[in-house]
């Protein structure tokens, strides 16, 4: 055994190219008649102490021959990379491609850019909040409809027990990013101008324009004597850099428990430029018709209101001293619009062949 080591060793010191490196893996590892595949195939006509003594030491010789020849062959290559290397212009090259921005980020950035330059503060906020934050303090107590349309992923343990903080509150992806009004309104006084940029998650089937996991922009002010009249002239002003262009919005009543009064803003389509169809009834989507907007001439944007007392109650101001509005919107449905998706759920098909075209 130690002869078969000793001159298998040498035989590598002195290889000098892969192939003779080949030559010493097939004289002593080759099947059938290498020297160690041998002596290992033959074990079973030894007797119980020679296969004791020998097996373990040619399996330990076998193993220390593949790292061995491993090793050589490597020291061999480093050697010839300084060599020149044969290059073949006519193989087809590799296609390199360079990465880009996805369509959400880069909204997201716009949005960000603009909200920056109206002396907004910019976060992410945090995505895993408790159930106080989403809720409670946002005036939709345990039991509230409006959870059902907004039931979310709870964290927990593989056996489903929710995971709690030091208050009892559950734990829990947000369901909107106004989950970051009375966290940002406990941490400062105001003036507050904040804008919270991210994702949110809702337990809901998935459909092409339903996702489990949607993207929020929200922005709030709150000061003394802020009113309706600054919502509207920031979201104008907004919408018109964002679009670079000017845009008209309309106010439509809704409801949200943090908010009152409450409302749906649309603004006016840019694919129709608001006029809706070009000819008299056509179908919706149809031709002639406006695939946006559906004949209607506004899009709908977002949920907006001023401020509930309730919520700046929570927040711990004095009362009636500040005020303050609230917007919020996902945008999955801009860039869809930007660049005609039809289906939310290409966004996180992780499918490079989507993602390449923007
Ligand atoms: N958070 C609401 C939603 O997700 C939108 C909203 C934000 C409404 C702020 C009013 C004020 O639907």
């Amino acid at each position: 055994m130690q002869n078969i080591k000793q001159s298998a060793e040498q035989e590598l010191k002195t290889a000098k190219s892969p192939k003779d490196l080949e030559a010493v893996k097939i004289k002593y590892l080759g099947r059938p008649e290498g020297l160690l595949t041998q002596i290992l195939r033959n074990l079973k006509n030894l007797s119980e102490k020679d296969k004791k003594e020998i097996g373990p030491m040619a399996n330990e010789i076998k193993n220390w021959l593949i790292l061995s020849i491993d090793g050589a062959s490597k020291k061999i290559g480093d050697r010839k990379l300084g060599a020149p290397r044969f290059f073949d212009p006519t193989i087809p090259g590799e296609k390199q491609y360079l990465g880009h921005l996805h369509p959400h980020t880069r909204i997201a950035g716009k949005a960000a850019e603009i909200f920056l330059s109206m002396g907004f503060n910019v976060v992410d906020g945090d995505e895993a909040v408790n159930d106080y934050y989403n809720f409670e303090s946002l005036n939709i107590p345990a039991n509230h409809p409006a959870r059902d349309m907004m039931d979310t992923f709870y964290l927990g343990d593989e056996k489903g027990k929710k995971f709690l903080d030091e208050k009892g509150k559950a734990w829990l992806l947000r369901t909107h990013t106004s989950a970051m009004q009375v966290k940002t309104m406990e941490q400062q006084k105001p003036p507050i101008k904040t804008c919270v940029i991210g994702k949110c998650f809702r337990h809901e089937a998935t459909d092409a324009s339903h996702g489990y996991i949607l993207y929020q922009i929200e922005g709030f002010i709150v000061d003394e004597n802020i009113s309706l009249a600054n919502l509207i002239f920031i979201l104008k002003e907004f919408l018109n850099k964002l679009f670079n262009q000017q845009v008209n919005i309309r106010l439509r009543p809704s409801y949200f428990p943090f908010t009152e009064p409450s409302y749906e803003v649309d603004f006016s389509c840019l694919n129709c430029g608001g006029h809706g169809p070009v000819r008299p009834n056509p179908p919706a989507g149809g031709e002639g018709g406006c695939p946006v907007c559906r004949n209607s001439g506004w899009v709908e944007l977002l949920g907006c209101g001023m401020i509930h007392p309730k919520v700046l109650e929570y927040a711990g101001y004095p009362k009636g001293k500040y005020t303050g509005f609230a917007f919020g919107f996902g945008f999955d449905r801009l860039v869809m619009l930007k660049h005609k998706i039809e289906d939310i759920r290409h966004f996180h098909s992780q499918d490079l062949r989507f993602i390449r075209q923007f």
